[in-house]
């Protein structure tokens, strides 16, 4: 019998997730489908159970359910313990299970690289649901500090608690500050939605330099102004599609039990770009 699989959110109709697990499935000759599923604010409860009555074998969470989801796991990984936030379900038999694969899909580009986060000195920009995941797997790396750099105070200082907790030493700046002191840094990640659509650079990046590693999760475009700045100072790039592909590749594996297709699965997403 086909094995449905949806992603949820609202918006939903830009996702990549159903052309990419489309692909994944295919490649692979399985019989699995993959559909976007809107559901508005407010509605998770009825929507799940709808998801429930079609027999949904797993889906994606996205804006805005990643932490209202969790309320209705009957089980859930570390990752999603962590972080407070889930973003992969598996329903077995009425029973969901939530997984957190944006945690393990953050740290993957930099493990491809062959670096080794442990004690490190590590920027990140932005203090929203994507700044939490990426806390965690810095803490999971054992990397020594984590600076908190955003817009508004309030928001960076509650994951500045949230970094000391998980055993981080944790601090905030201001934005400005932060491109004044960027090159005492290792690890420099914008998770801001600054730099969308080309638009905007969330720190200055005069002081970038080549021992920088920067890391933005912005994916559209590929090259985003802070990515196009910083290649230009020398400084090492990871790019926010690697991120997304990865985190696909977690959910498809958790569901299925075999090995993404990397190769499907990339051509897809750059072919959307
Ligand atoms: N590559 C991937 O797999 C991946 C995964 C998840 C998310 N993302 C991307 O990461 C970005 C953040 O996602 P999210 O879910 O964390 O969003 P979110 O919860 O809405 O947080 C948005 C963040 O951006 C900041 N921000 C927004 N507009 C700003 C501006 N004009 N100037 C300065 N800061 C601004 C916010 O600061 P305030 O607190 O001051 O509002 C906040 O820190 C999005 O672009 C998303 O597409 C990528």
């Amino acid at each position: 019998m086909t094995k449905t699989y949806a992603v949820i959110g609202d918006p939903i109709d830009h996702s990549f997730s159903p052309a990419l697990h489309n692909a994944a499935f295919l490649f692979l000759g399985l019989d699995c489908t993959y559909i976007a599923y809107r559901i508005p604010k407010g509605e998770l409860e009825y929507g799940v159970e709808a998801l429930k009555k079609i027999n949904i074998a797993g889906f994606n969470v996205t804006i805005p359910h990643k932490v209202d989801m969790m309320k209705f796991l009957d089980d859930v990984d570390n990752e999603c313990k962590v972080v407070g936030a889930t973003n992969t379900v598996v329903n077995e038999n009425d029973c969901l299970k939530g997984y957190n694969t944006d945690v393990d899909g953050f740290l993957d580009p930099i493990k491809k690289r062959n670096i080794d986060s442990k004690g490190s000195d590590v920027l990140l920009i932005g203090a929203g649901g994507a700044a939490r995941a990426i806390i965690a797997g810095f803490g999971k790396e054992k990397a020594r500090r984590i600076t908190i750099a955003n817009r508004t105070r309030e928001r960076a200082e509650e994951l500045v608690k949230f970094a000391q907790d998980i055993g981080l030493e944790s601090d905030y700046l201001d934005l400005q500050s932060a491109g004044e002191v960027v090159n005492r840094y290792r690890f420099i990640v914008n998770a801001t939605s600054v730099g969308l659509k080309g638009i905007g650079c969330p720190i200055s990046t005069r002081n970038i330099g080549k021992e920088s590693i920067v890391y933005d999760i912005v994916y559209l475009p590929v090259e985003t102004p802070l990515i196009d700045q910083s290649k230009n100072q020398g400084a090492t790039i990871i790019y926010g599609w690697e991120m997304l592909l990865a985190q696909a590749m977690k959910s498809f594996e958790i569901w299925t039990g075999k090995p993404a297709p990397y190769q499907a699965m990339k051509l897809t997403l750059l072919g959307r770009f």
